[in-house]
Protein backbone atom coordinates (compact mmCIF):
# COMPACT_ATOMS: atom_id res chain seq x y z
CA UNK A 1 0.00 0.00 0.00
CA UNK A 2 2.81 2.60 1.12
CA UNK A 3 4.58 1.65 -1.93
CA UNK A 4 1.55 2.27 -4.53
CA UNK A 5 0.69 5.78 -2.99
CA UNK A 6 4.43 6.55 -2.93
CA UNK A 7 4.52 5.96 -6.90
CA UNK A 8 1.76 7.81 -7.23
CA UNK A 9 2.24 10.95 -5.53
CA UNK A 10 5.97 10.98 -7.13
CA UNK A 11 4.49 10.23 -10.50
CA UNK A 12 1.24 11.96 -9.96
CA UNK A 13 1.74 15.15 -7.84
CA UNK A 14 -1.27 16.67 -6.42
CA UNK A 15 -3.30 13.93 -7.72
CA UNK A 16 -6.70 14.60 -7.74
CA UNK A 17 -6.21 18.83 -8.10
CA UNK A 18 -5.70 21.19 -5.42
CA UNK A 19 -9.33 22.15 -4.63
CA UNK A 20 -11.39 20.25 -1.26
CA UNK A 21 -13.91 18.06 -2.06
CA UNK A 22 -17.17 19.70 -1.24
CA UNK A 23 -17.53 16.69 1.21
CA UNK A 24 -15.03 18.53 3.42
CA UNK A 25 -16.89 21.91 2.94
CA UNK A 26 -20.06 20.15 4.33
CA UNK A 27 -18.32 18.45 7.15
CA UNK A 28 -16.91 21.71 8.04
CA UNK A 29 -20.70 22.82 8.76
CA UNK A 30 -21.47 19.78 10.65
CA UNK A 31 -18.60 20.20 13.25
CA UNK A 32 -19.40 23.92 13.76
CA UNK A 33 -22.98 23.13 14.61
CA UNK A 34 -21.34 20.34 17.06
CA UNK A 35 -18.94 22.65 18.24
CA UNK A 36 -15.90 21.08 16.97
CA UNK A 37 -12.35 22.86 18.26
CA UNK A 38 -9.87 19.76 17.00
CA UNK A 39 -10.25 17.20 14.30
CA UNK A 40 -8.25 13.88 13.06
CA UNK A 41 -7.81 13.16 9.59
CA UNK A 42 -7.10 9.87 8.93
CA UNK A 43 -5.28 8.84 5.27
CA UNK A 44 -5.29 12.85 4.50
CA UNK A 45 -3.06 12.41 1.68
CA UNK A 46 -1.54 15.75 -0.13
CA UNK A 47 -4.21 17.75 2.22
CA UNK A 48 -6.69 18.85 -0.13
CA UNK A 49 -9.48 18.36 2.58
CA UNK A 50 -7.46 18.60 5.59
CA UNK A 51 -6.24 22.23 4.68
CA UNK A 52 -10.32 23.29 4.42
CA UNK A 53 -10.54 22.28 7.74
CA UNK A 54 -7.34 23.64 9.35
CA UNK A 55 -8.82 26.89 8.09
CA UNK A 56 -11.48 26.49 11.13
CA UNK A 57 -10.01 23.93 13.30
CA UNK A 58 -7.11 22.65 14.75
CA UNK A 59 -5.65 19.65 12.66
CA UNK A 60 -3.89 16.86 13.23
CA UNK A 61 -3.67 14.52 10.28
CA UNK A 62 -1.79 11.22 9.44
CA UNK A 63 -0.68 10.03 6.32
CA UNK A 64 1.10 6.91 4.98
CA UNK A 65 3.27 8.14 2.03
CA UNK A 66 6.39 10.42 2.82
CA UNK A 67 5.58 11.63 -0.28
CA UNK A 68 2.26 12.75 0.38
CA UNK A 69 3.04 14.67 3.78
CA UNK A 70 5.96 16.33 1.58
CA UNK A 71 3.33 17.49 -1.02
CA UNK A 72 1.27 18.45 2.35
CA UNK A 73 3.77 20.35 4.30
CA UNK A 74 4.10 23.08 1.16
CA UNK A 75 0.75 23.40 0.74
CA UNK A 76 -0.88 23.51 4.48
CA UNK A 77 1.65 25.00 6.91
CA UNK A 78 -1.70 24.88 9.29
CA UNK A 79 -2.70 21.04 9.99
CA UNK A 80 -0.02 18.60 11.87
CA UNK A 81 0.94 16.29 9.55
CA UNK A 82 2.19 13.06 11.14
CA UNK A 83 3.75 10.31 8.58
CA UNK A 84 2.95 6.39 9.13
CA UNK A 85 0.17 3.87 8.95
CA UNK A 86 -2.86 4.79 11.20
CA UNK A 87 -2.36 1.19 12.33
CA UNK A 88 0.65 1.76 14.13
CA UNK A 89 -0.12 5.44 14.94
CA UNK A 90 -4.04 4.86 16.89
CA UNK A 91 -5.03 4.16 19.37
CA UNK A 92 -2.46 7.37 21.23
CA UNK A 93 -3.65 9.42 24.01
CA UNK A 94 -5.10 12.30 22.58
CA UNK A 95 -8.46 12.73 21.88
CA UNK A 96 -10.75 14.53 19.61
CA UNK A 97 -14.00 16.15 18.82
CA UNK A 98 -14.06 15.08 15.04
CA UNK A 99 -12.78 13.20 12.58
CA UNK A 100 -12.99 13.60 8.93
CA UNK A 101 -12.09 10.82 6.63
CA UNK A 102 -12.36 11.12 3.33
CA UNK A 103 -12.13 7.45 0.72
CA UNK A 104 -9.82 5.55 3.04
CA UNK A 105 -12.12 2.63 4.30
CA UNK A 106 -13.00 1.82 0.90
CA UNK A 107 -9.24 0.30 0.22
CA UNK A 108 -9.30 -2.51 2.92
CA UNK A 109 -10.95 -5.57 3.63
CA UNK A 110 -13.76 -6.56 5.97
CA UNK A 111 -11.29 -6.97 9.04
CA UNK A 112 -9.19 -3.74 8.53
CA UNK A 113 -11.83 -1.52 7.94
CA UNK A 114 -13.56 -2.66 11.40
CA UNK A 115 -10.09 -2.20 12.91
CA UNK A 116 -9.75 1.08 11.47
CA UNK A 117 -13.39 2.33 12.54
CA UNK A 118 -12.96 0.79 15.73
CA UNK A 119 -9.47 2.91 16.09
CA UNK A 120 -11.24 6.39 15.08
CA UNK A 121 -13.80 6.00 17.55
CA UNK A 122 -10.84 5.43 20.25
CA UNK A 123 -9.87 8.86 19.24
CA UNK A 124 -13.10 10.55 19.98
CA UNK A 125 -14.24 12.21 23.01
CA UNK A 126 -16.92 11.51 24.45
CA UNK A 127 -19.82 13.09 22.06
CA UNK A 128 -17.38 13.44 19.29
CA UNK A 129 -18.67 13.14 15.96
CA UNK A 130 -17.38 11.57 12.36
CA UNK A 131 -17.70 12.16 8.96
CA UNK A 132 -16.58 9.20 6.61
CA UNK A 133 -16.65 8.93 2.69
CA UNK A 134 -16.18 6.02 0.87
CA UNK A 135 -17.39 4.60 -2.93
CA UNK A 136 -20.71 3.37 -3.08
CA UNK A 137 -21.88 0.06 -4.66
CA UNK A 138 -23.31 2.62 -7.40
CA UNK A 139 -19.92 3.39 -8.71
CA UNK A 140 -19.30 2.54 -12.73
CA UNK A 141 -16.18 1.23 -11.20
CA UNK A 142 -18.72 -1.85 -8.66
CA UNK A 143 -18.29 -5.69 -10.21
CA UNK A 144 -14.65 -4.95 -12.24
CA UNK A 145 -12.18 -7.61 -11.22
CA UNK A 146 -12.26 -10.28 -8.88
CA UNK A 147 -14.18 -10.27 -6.02
CA UNK A 148 -12.42 -11.12 -2.95
CA UNK A 149 -14.78 -10.63 -0.49
CA UNK A 150 -18.93 -9.37 -0.68
CA UNK A 151 -18.44 -6.18 -2.37
CA UNK A 152 -14.72 -6.12 -2.46
CA UNK A 153 -12.77 -6.20 -5.77
CA UNK A 154 -9.61 -6.70 -6.99
CA UNK A 155 -10.25 -3.58 -9.58
CA UNK A 156 -6.79 -2.86 -10.78
CA UNK A 157 -3.94 -5.64 -10.31
CA UNK A 158 -2.72 -5.25 -6.18
CA UNK A 159 -5.44 -2.50 -5.69
CA UNK A 160 -8.38 -3.97 -4.17
CA UNK A 161 -11.82 -1.26 -3.33
CA UNK A 162 -14.99 -2.54 -1.03
CA UNK A 163 -18.17 -0.73 -2.43
CA UNK A 164 -20.60 0.04 0.40
CA UNK A 165 -24.49 -0.61 0.21
CA UNK A 166 -26.54 1.86 2.65
CA UNK A 167 -26.84 -1.08 4.66
CA UNK A 168 -23.17 -2.14 4.14
CA UNK A 169 -22.21 1.32 5.70
CA UNK A 170 -24.39 1.69 8.65
CA UNK A 171 -23.66 -2.07 9.67
CA UNK A 172 -19.85 -0.70 9.58
CA UNK A 173 -20.88 2.48 12.11
CA UNK A 174 -23.73 0.31 14.05
CA UNK A 175 -21.81 0.58 17.32
CA UNK A 176 -22.22 4.83 17.14
CA UNK A 177 -25.41 6.81 17.01
CA UNK A 178 -25.58 7.13 12.93
CA UNK A 179 -27.17 11.05 12.42
CA UNK A 180 -27.40 11.19 8.45
CA UNK A 181 -25.99 9.16 5.25
CA UNK A 182 -25.91 9.50 1.65
CA UNK A 183 -24.87 9.41 -1.36
CA UNK A 184 -22.87 12.68 -3.96
CA UNK A 185 -21.44 12.66 -6.88
CA UNK A 186 -17.90 13.67 -6.73
CA UNK A 187 -15.79 15.16 -9.88
CA UNK A 188 -12.84 14.73 -10.26
CA UNK A 189 -10.06 16.31 -12.37
CA UNK A 190 -6.70 14.51 -12.42
CA UNK A 191 -3.28 16.32 -12.63
CA UNK A 192 -2.96 14.56 -16.65
CA UNK A 193 -6.32 16.40 -17.07
CA UNK A 194 -8.51 13.46 -17.09
CA UNK A 195 -12.05 13.46 -15.64
CA UNK A 196 -14.22 10.98 -13.96
CA UNK A 197 -17.38 11.15 -11.62
CA UNK A 198 -17.16 9.15 -8.82
CA UNK A 199 -20.18 8.08 -6.77
CA UNK A 200 -19.23 8.21 -2.70
CA UNK A 201 -21.66 7.90 0.54
CA UNK A 202 -20.86 9.16 3.59
CA UNK A 203 -22.25 8.61 6.82
CA UNK A 204 -22.40 11.27 9.74
CA UNK A 205 -22.60 10.47 13.31
CA UNK A 206 -21.66 10.61 16.68
CA UNK A 207 -19.93 8.59 19.33
CA UNK A 208 -21.68 6.81 21.53
C1 LIG B 1 -7.73 7.57 -1.88
S1 LIG B 1 -6.45 8.39 -1.01
C2 LIG B 1 -7.38 9.70 -0.25
C3 LIG B 1 -6.50 10.87 0.09
C4 LIG B 1 -7.16 11.99 0.89
N1 LIG B 1 -8.00 11.48 1.94
C5 LIG B 1 -7.86 13.03 0.06
O1 LIG B 1 -8.86 13.51 0.53
O2 LIG B 1 -7.40 13.45 -0.99
C6 LIG B 1 -6.11 7.32 0.37
C7 LIG B 1 -4.94 7.79 1.20
O3 LIG B 1 -4.83 6.96 2.35
C8 LIG B 1 -3.46 6.74 2.63
N2 LIG B 1 -3.34 5.52 3.43
C9 LIG B 1 -3.52 4.24 3.01
N3 LIG B 1 -3.32 3.38 4.03
C10 LIG B 1 -2.99 4.13 5.11
C11 LIG B 1 -2.66 3.82 6.46
N4 LIG B 1 -2.61 2.55 6.88
N5 LIG B 1 -2.38 4.82 7.30
C12 LIG B 1 -2.43 6.13 6.88
N6 LIG B 1 -2.74 6.49 5.61
C13 LIG B 1 -3.03 5.50 4.74
C14 LIG B 1 -2.82 6.64 1.25
O4 LIG B 1 -1.43 6.86 1.28
C15 LIG B 1 -3.59 7.72 0.48
O5 LIG B 1 -2.95 8.96 0.60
Amino acid sequence: MKEYWDNRYQDEGFIWGDKPSSTAQYATVLFLENHVQTVLVPGAGYGRNAKLLSDSFEVDAIELSPKAVLLARKMDNKTNYIEGSLFDLLPNDKKYNAIYCYDLLHLFTQLDRRRIIEACMGQLDRDGVYYFTCFSNEDAAFGIGEEIEENTFEYKKGKIAHFFNKEDLEDHFKNSEIIETGTINEYLEYSNRSTRVYKLRYIFGKKR
